[in-house]
């Protein structure tokens, strides 16, 4: 029997992201089942059964009349379910250990570095000061994660185990061990007021959009060992508002920054940001992932979903996530 073909498109740009070497990875896990990289003129649209994308431009997908499922190549579908022509079939979001494991490096990397008052010791160096600050315990820190999905709750547990007062917060209440939980538009503030370093890792929906704004700034804790509170935001750039960041910046209502993703990607040659010296930037790869992970995860599920089971991380459209 013929396999229905998979057909992939992938842009975003940066080494993790070349067509090329996502088809090669997909042959090799799929088994004999066609791949064809799009833009193809040649391929038959009757033949291709699933589309495997990152940030395929609107409108893409819609040629495809027996597309069965979307295998979204990142965590975040925000970009792909902004697709208004997008086929109604299943959207899965990846969701491997690679992808987590990654993001809670980039979290302790970064939540670290504030706490190590790191940008402090680089203007040192830069200056050739040897001027040591006084250093407090982890303990003294209380983070907060803003999203407790897979890569929130791994976060948390690695900050736990480093000795920061961990708490998070999410839509729906949770239960986790050793992490306060906040829920709900009313668990928002008392969150806020007792957050010190506060992490994003919400997903970008119409709920979450500009959250982190100066309303949200202005409610967290000014009294731990850091002075002015840190923020870091590895979500989306749609969750921030980057005026309100500067300015914040600029009165002391935030200390210092760490910012993976932008409104504008990439972040304009001219955004204030990027010389700021509160501010840390990286180029929306706090995550990157293995492809040969995903292509895996993705060949994996094709299988299973033709064995009459069901997908696993099947967004819920309505959520938004
Ligand atoms: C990266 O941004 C992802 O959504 O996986």
């Amino acid at each position: 029997m013929i396999k229905g073909a998979l057909a992939l498109l992938v842009q975003g740009g940066g080494e993790n992201w070349l067509p090329h070497l996502w088809k090669e990875r997909f042959l090799d896990v799929c088994a004999g089942r066609p791949i064809v990289l799009l833009p193809d003129e040649a391929v038959d649209p009757g033949e291709v059964h699933y589309a495997a994308v990152w940030k395929p431009p609107a409108g893409a997908l819609a040629a495809f009349p027996h597309l069965r499922a979307i295998f979204n190549l990142g965590a975040g579908v925000d970009a792909l379910l902004a697709d208004r022509t997008l086929p109604k079939v299943p959207v899965v979001r990846v969701s491997v250990d690679d992808l987590t494991k990654r993001m809670t490096e980039y979290v302790v990397l970064h939540v670290l570095m504030h706490h190590r008052q790191q940008l402090y010791l680089w203007n040192c160096q830069r200056q050739g000061l040897w001027e040591p600050r006084a250093q407090w315990a982890a303990g003294a820190i209380r983070v907060g994660i803003l999203g407790l999905g897979t890569l929130g709750l791994d976060a948390a547990s690695a900050l736990r185990r480093l000795g920061f007062q961990v708490a998070g917060w999410s839509k729906s209440p949770k239960d986790i061990h050793g992490v306060e939980s906040f829920h709900g538009p009313d668990g928002l503030e008392p969150f806020l007021k007792r957050t010190n370093i506060l992490v994003c890792l919400l997903p970008l929906t119409p709920d979450t959009r500009h959250v982190l704004n100066r309303r949200v700034f202005a409610l967290l804790d000014h009294s731990s060992p850091l002075g002015a509170p840190v923020l870091i935001n590895a979500g989306r750039g749609g969750l921030q508002v980057e005026a309100d960041i500067l300015a914040c910046l600029n009165d002391g209502t935030l200390g210092t920054v760490t910012l993976d993703v932008f409104e504008t990607e990439p972040l304009p040659a001219d955004s204030p940001l990027w010389h700021h010296p509160g501010v840390i930037i990286t180029p929306h790869n706090a995550a990157d992932t293995d492809p040969e992970e995903i292509s895996r995860y993705v060949a994996r599920q094709i299988a299973r979903f033709e064995a009459g089971e069901a997908l696993d991380n099947v967004i819920d459209l309505a959520r938004g996530y």
